[in-house]
């Protein structure tokens, strides 16, 4: 499988020039839920992306392999946030080794859009961790779009210079509910008389009690399951906050150990 193009993850600057965490917010909210549950060092962040979360992990000791479908990112995290290991693996289904925790951030879980992908990536999970082992997790809460439409009703259009050439988005949110996507259009248009780029995503909208049934059925106890605080709530994740115990906003958090190995 390779990953959809998408403007901004085919440039990883790019991708962090708009999504910037220059205080490390999320890799920190990572470890912290690793050391409160007394995960061993060998780390697994599926989903890299540029690698800043892996290289945070790494920094503070742990021994962190990064894994991504996209070459573009795993160039850029060898060159721009060395220390970890990077390697190309498929959320869908990986055997990249044996590790005391995996990670797995900023809705990159929502890749695996079907059952069947699901599935795949907690028995992949399942063969990679060490008894004991923690899976830690944070993404879009499904839930939220239960009787909320506040990010469907508008078009969100957006605007930046990037190399000289200035890039304008229009957003487009959809909820397929058959297939249980949370589906993005997105047009480009530059202001050089190129025609435009439209790319569509999506992202599977999993429910906190469905995830919760999938994460037991693959033997994982579910230590953590709340919507914040964490690195991408408002207001942020700060040093010390304990986790909450609603699973209500727009983002949700999991922590989850592997009681019964494969
Ligand atoms: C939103 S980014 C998150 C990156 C990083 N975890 C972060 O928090 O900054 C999602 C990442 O998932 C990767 N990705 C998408 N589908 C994938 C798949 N099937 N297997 C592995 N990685 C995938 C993309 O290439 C992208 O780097």
């Amino acid at each position: 499988m390779t990953v959809p193009r998408n403007l901004l993850t085919d440039n990883p600057e790019l991708y962090e020039a708009r999504f910037p965490d220059p205080d490390r917010l999320a890799g920190r909210w990572a470890e912290e839920c690793l050391r409160r549950h007394g995960a061993g060092p060998r780390v697994l962040d599926m989903g890299c992306g540029t690698g800043r979360d892996a290289a945070h992990l790494h920094g503070v000791g742990r021994t962190v392999t990064g894994a991504d479908l996209s070459e573009a990112m795993l160039a850029h995290a060898r060159v721009h946030h060395p220390g970890p290991e990077y390697v190309h693996a498929d959320l869908h289904g990986f055997d990249v080794g044996r590790f005391d925790a995996v990670v797995c951030l900023d809705s990159a879980l929502l890749y695996c859009h079907t059952n069947a992908q699901l599935d795949a990536f907690l028995t992949s999970c399942r063969r990679a961790l060490s008894p004991g082992g923690l899976l830690v997790a944070e993404m879009r809460n499904g839930a939220y779009f239960l009787g909320r439409t506040d990010l469907l009703d508008t078009p969100t259009a957006n605007s930046f210079t990037w190399q000289g050439t200035v890039h304008r988005s229009t957003t487009t949110l959809t909820v397929d509910r058959t297939a249980q996507l949370l589906r993005r259009t997105r047009v480009w248009t530059t202001d050089d008389g190129s025609e435009p780029v439209v790319q569509h995503s999506a992202w599977r909208l999993l429910f906190p009690q469905e995830l919760w049934h999938l994460l037991a059925a693959h033997g994982f106890e579910v230590l953590e399951l709340h919507d914040g605080p964490g690195p991408r709530t408002e207001p942020p994740w700060q040093d010390g906050d304990l986790p909450g115990d609603t699973a209500d906003a727009d983002r949700l958090h999991v922590v989850a150990r592997l009681n019964s190995p494969a």
